[in-house]
Protein backbone atom coordinates (compact mmCIF):
# COMPACT_ATOMS: atom_id res chain seq x y z
CA UNK A 1 0.00 0.00 0.00
CA UNK A 2 1.68 3.47 -1.06
CA UNK A 3 1.49 6.40 1.31
CA UNK A 4 -1.37 7.83 -0.03
CA UNK A 5 -3.36 5.07 0.21
CA UNK A 6 -3.19 4.27 3.35
CA UNK A 7 -3.23 7.85 4.54
CA UNK A 8 -6.96 8.05 2.94
CA UNK A 9 -7.60 4.27 4.56
CA UNK A 10 -6.04 5.65 8.13
CA UNK A 11 -8.80 8.83 7.37
CA UNK A 12 -11.55 6.56 6.89
CA UNK A 13 -10.82 4.61 9.82
CA UNK A 14 -10.66 7.39 11.70
CA UNK A 15 -14.26 9.18 10.63
CA UNK A 16 -16.12 5.66 11.01
CA UNK A 17 -14.92 5.26 14.43
CA UNK A 18 -15.93 9.24 15.42
CA UNK A 19 -19.37 8.73 13.43
CA UNK A 20 -20.15 6.13 16.00
CA UNK A 21 -19.07 7.28 18.70
CA UNK A 22 -21.84 9.26 20.31
CA UNK A 23 -20.67 11.57 22.57
CA UNK A 24 -18.40 15.15 21.25
CA UNK A 25 -16.41 15.10 24.57
CA UNK A 26 -15.21 11.23 23.96
CA UNK A 27 -15.02 12.16 20.12
CA UNK A 28 -11.68 14.59 21.12
CA UNK A 29 -10.06 12.76 23.79
CA UNK A 30 -10.60 9.07 22.19
CA UNK A 31 -7.37 8.98 20.69
CA UNK A 32 -5.08 10.19 23.47
CA UNK A 33 -6.30 8.60 26.25
CA UNK A 34 -7.31 4.75 27.07
CA UNK A 35 -9.98 4.87 29.29
CA UNK A 36 -13.65 3.29 28.36
CA UNK A 37 -15.90 4.58 30.46
CA UNK A 38 -16.27 2.96 34.06
CA UNK A 39 -13.77 -0.35 34.60
CA UNK A 40 -12.49 -1.99 31.91
CA UNK A 41 -11.65 -5.44 32.31
CA UNK A 42 -8.66 -6.53 30.30
CA UNK A 43 -8.05 -9.56 29.53
CA UNK A 44 -4.21 -11.06 29.49
CA UNK A 45 -2.39 -13.51 27.93
CA UNK A 46 1.06 -14.31 26.63
CA UNK A 47 2.02 -16.98 23.87
CA UNK A 48 5.75 -17.64 24.17
CA UNK A 49 7.49 -18.33 20.58
CA UNK A 50 10.73 -18.50 20.81
CA UNK A 51 14.04 -17.57 23.01
CA UNK A 52 16.33 -15.60 21.71
CA UNK A 53 19.32 -15.86 23.97
CA UNK A 54 19.88 -16.48 27.48
CA UNK A 55 22.98 -14.33 28.78
CA UNK A 56 24.39 -13.73 32.26
CA UNK A 57 21.05 -14.32 33.53
CA UNK A 58 19.25 -12.31 31.57
CA UNK A 59 16.44 -14.52 28.92
CA UNK A 60 15.62 -12.54 26.22
CA UNK A 61 12.19 -14.19 24.43
CA UNK A 62 9.71 -13.26 21.39
CA UNK A 63 5.99 -13.42 22.89
CA UNK A 64 3.01 -12.35 21.42
CA UNK A 65 1.15 -10.08 24.05
CA UNK A 66 -2.58 -10.87 23.69
CA UNK A 67 -4.60 -7.99 25.34
CA UNK A 68 -8.78 -7.58 25.46
CA UNK A 69 -10.91 -5.43 26.82
CA UNK A 70 -14.37 -4.07 25.85
CA UNK A 71 -14.57 0.04 25.11
CA UNK A 72 -18.16 0.58 25.16
CA UNK A 73 -17.55 4.17 23.49
CA UNK A 74 -16.61 1.93 20.15
CA UNK A 75 -19.73 0.12 19.52
CA UNK A 76 -22.27 0.09 16.32
CA UNK A 77 -25.32 -1.96 14.92
CA UNK A 78 -23.34 -4.95 13.86
CA UNK A 79 -26.16 -5.60 11.66
CA UNK A 80 -26.17 -2.24 8.76
CA UNK A 81 -22.51 -1.70 9.56
CA UNK A 82 -19.02 -3.78 9.71
CA UNK A 83 -18.69 -7.08 11.63
CA UNK A 84 -15.03 -6.14 12.45
CA UNK A 85 -12.97 -2.84 12.34
CA UNK A 86 -9.27 -2.97 11.74
CA UNK A 87 -7.70 0.00 13.50
CA UNK A 88 -4.07 0.96 13.05
CA UNK A 89 -2.31 1.09 16.60
CA UNK A 90 -0.79 4.44 15.79
CA UNK A 91 -4.14 5.94 16.05
CA UNK A 92 -6.00 3.16 18.18
CA UNK A 93 -6.71 3.59 22.40
CA UNK A 94 -3.02 4.21 23.81
CA UNK A 95 -2.32 0.65 25.49
CA UNK A 96 0.73 1.81 26.47
CA UNK A 97 3.21 0.43 24.32
CA UNK A 98 2.75 1.42 20.52
CA UNK A 99 3.86 -0.14 17.45
CA UNK A 100 3.20 1.30 14.46
CA UNK A 101 3.22 -1.66 12.26
CA UNK A 102 0.18 -3.14 14.57
CA UNK A 103 -3.82 -3.45 14.04
CA UNK A 104 -6.37 -3.01 16.80
CA UNK A 105 -9.31 -5.11 16.15
CA UNK A 106 -12.87 -4.07 16.97
CA UNK A 107 -16.20 -5.66 17.10
CA UNK A 108 -19.70 -4.65 16.82
CA UNK A 109 -19.75 -4.65 20.77
CA UNK A 110 -16.66 -2.55 21.52
CA UNK A 111 -14.63 -5.13 22.04
CA UNK A 112 -11.20 -4.32 21.36
CA UNK A 113 -7.92 -6.80 20.71
CA UNK A 114 -4.70 -5.95 20.80
CA UNK A 115 -2.16 -8.70 19.88
CA UNK A 116 1.86 -6.86 19.77
CA UNK A 117 4.81 -9.13 18.88
CA UNK A 118 7.07 -7.96 21.49
CA UNK A 119 10.50 -8.69 22.60
CA UNK A 120 10.65 -9.34 26.28
CA UNK A 121 13.97 -9.31 28.70
CA UNK A 122 13.88 -11.05 32.08
CA UNK A 123 16.37 -10.85 35.01
CA UNK A 124 16.16 -14.17 36.11
CA UNK A 125 17.28 -16.34 39.14
CA UNK A 126 19.39 -19.18 39.10
CA UNK A 127 19.51 -22.26 41.80
CA UNK A 128 20.95 -25.89 41.68
CA UNK A 129 24.70 -26.63 40.43
CA UNK A 130 24.51 -29.32 38.12
CA UNK A 131 21.65 -28.87 36.13
CA UNK A 132 20.68 -25.26 36.74
CA UNK A 133 16.87 -24.03 37.28
CA UNK A 134 15.77 -20.45 36.07
CA UNK A 135 13.06 -18.66 36.74
CA UNK A 136 12.37 -15.63 34.78
CA UNK A 137 9.22 -12.87 35.34
CA UNK A 138 6.87 -10.65 34.03
CA UNK A 139 4.84 -8.40 35.02
CA UNK A 140 2.36 -6.38 32.99
CA UNK A 141 -0.13 -4.17 34.60
CA UNK A 142 -0.91 -0.10 34.44
CA UNK A 143 1.02 2.28 36.37
CA UNK A 144 -1.63 4.85 35.35
CA UNK A 145 -4.83 2.78 36.21
CA UNK A 146 -6.19 1.48 39.48
CA UNK A 147 -8.46 -1.79 39.11
CA UNK A 148 -11.40 0.56 39.47
CA UNK A 149 -10.17 1.57 35.48
CA UNK A 150 -8.42 -0.61 34.14
CA UNK A 151 -8.70 -4.38 35.96
CA UNK A 152 -5.72 -7.08 34.14
CA UNK A 153 -7.01 -10.71 34.51
CA UNK A 154 -5.02 -13.50 33.31
CA UNK A 155 -7.11 -15.45 30.55
CA UNK A 156 -5.00 -18.62 30.96
CA UNK A 157 -1.55 -20.07 31.33
CA UNK A 158 1.50 -18.65 29.25
CA UNK A 159 0.58 -20.62 25.71
CA UNK A 160 3.41 -22.84 24.50
CA UNK A 161 1.37 -24.14 21.09
CA UNK A 162 3.24 -21.25 19.02
CA UNK A 163 6.49 -22.16 20.75
CA UNK A 164 9.73 -23.29 18.70
CA UNK A 165 11.66 -25.64 21.17
CA UNK A 166 15.59 -24.21 21.67
CA UNK A 167 17.67 -27.24 22.09
CA UNK A 168 19.51 -25.39 25.57
CA UNK A 169 16.33 -25.58 27.29
CA UNK A 170 13.57 -27.22 28.83
CA UNK A 171 10.44 -25.89 29.60
CA UNK A 172 9.74 -26.89 32.82
CA UNK A 173 6.69 -24.86 34.35
CA UNK A 174 4.82 -21.88 33.49
CA UNK A 175 2.34 -20.12 35.90
CA UNK A 176 -0.11 -16.81 35.70
CA UNK A 177 -0.75 -15.13 39.08
CA UNK A 178 -3.02 -12.19 39.48
CA UNK A 179 -1.95 -9.62 41.88
CA UNK A 180 -3.85 -6.78 43.51
CA UNK A 181 -1.37 -4.17 45.18
CA UNK A 182 -2.08 -1.44 47.10
CA UNK A 183 -0.03 1.90 47.31
CA UNK A 184 0.54 4.47 50.05
CA UNK A 185 -1.14 7.28 47.89
CA UNK A 186 -4.15 5.81 47.00
CA UNK A 187 -7.39 3.74 48.41
CA UNK A 188 -7.99 2.05 45.15
CA UNK A 189 -5.58 -1.44 44.20
CA UNK A 190 -3.81 -1.68 41.22
CA UNK A 191 -3.99 -5.18 39.60
CA UNK A 192 -1.23 -6.86 37.40
CA UNK A 193 -0.74 -10.09 35.41
CA UNK A 194 2.78 -11.51 36.20
CA UNK A 195 3.87 -14.79 34.21
CA UNK A 196 6.46 -16.80 35.96
CA UNK A 197 8.25 -19.12 33.70
CA UNK A 198 10.49 -22.39 34.62
CA UNK A 199 13.42 -23.48 32.72
CA UNK A 200 16.15 -26.06 32.68
CA UNK A 201 19.44 -26.52 30.66
CA UNK A 202 19.41 -29.46 28.58
CA UNK A 203 22.33 -31.62 29.10
CA UNK A 204 22.53 -31.20 24.96
C1 LIG B 1 -29.60 -2.57 13.84
O1 LIG B 1 -29.91 -2.35 12.49
C2 LIG B 1 -30.98 -3.16 12.03
C3 LIG B 1 -31.12 -2.95 10.53
O2 LIG B 1 -31.08 -1.59 10.19
C4 LIG B 1 -32.24 -2.81 12.79
O3 LIG B 1 -33.31 -3.63 12.36
C5 LIG B 1 -32.01 -3.05 14.29
O4 LIG B 1 -33.14 -2.64 15.03
C6 LIG B 1 -30.79 -2.27 14.73
N1 LIG B 1 -30.51 -2.64 16.12
C7 LIG B 1 -30.30 -1.74 17.06
C8 LIG B 1 -29.98 -2.28 18.42
O5 LIG B 1 -30.35 -0.53 16.86
C1 LIG C 1 -0.16 -23.66 34.26
O1 LIG C 1 0.73 -24.67 33.77
C2 LIG C 1 1.50 -25.33 34.77
C3 LIG C 1 2.36 -26.35 34.08
O2 LIG C 1 3.32 -25.75 33.28
C4 LIG C 1 0.60 -25.98 35.80
O3 LIG C 1 1.39 -26.51 36.84
C5 LIG C 1 -0.36 -24.95 36.36
O4 LIG C 1 -1.26 -25.59 37.21
C6 LIG C 1 -1.11 -24.27 35.24
N1 LIG C 1 -2.00 -23.26 35.79
C7 LIG C 1 -3.25 -23.15 35.39
C8 LIG C 1 -4.03 -22.09 36.06
O5 LIG C 1 -3.73 -23.85 34.53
Amino acid sequence: MDKHHLKVTTLLVVSFIVAINETTESRLNYEKVFKPEGKAIVTHRISLTNIISYNKNILTPNVWVFQQWIDNRLQWNGTNGPNKLTVPASIGPDSGTIYNDLNFVIEPNGQVTYVPAMRLTSQCLETGLVRKSITCKWKFGSWTYSANDKDFNPASNISLSEYQHNQRFDITETIENKHSVHYDCCSEPYTDVTYTIGLRKSFF
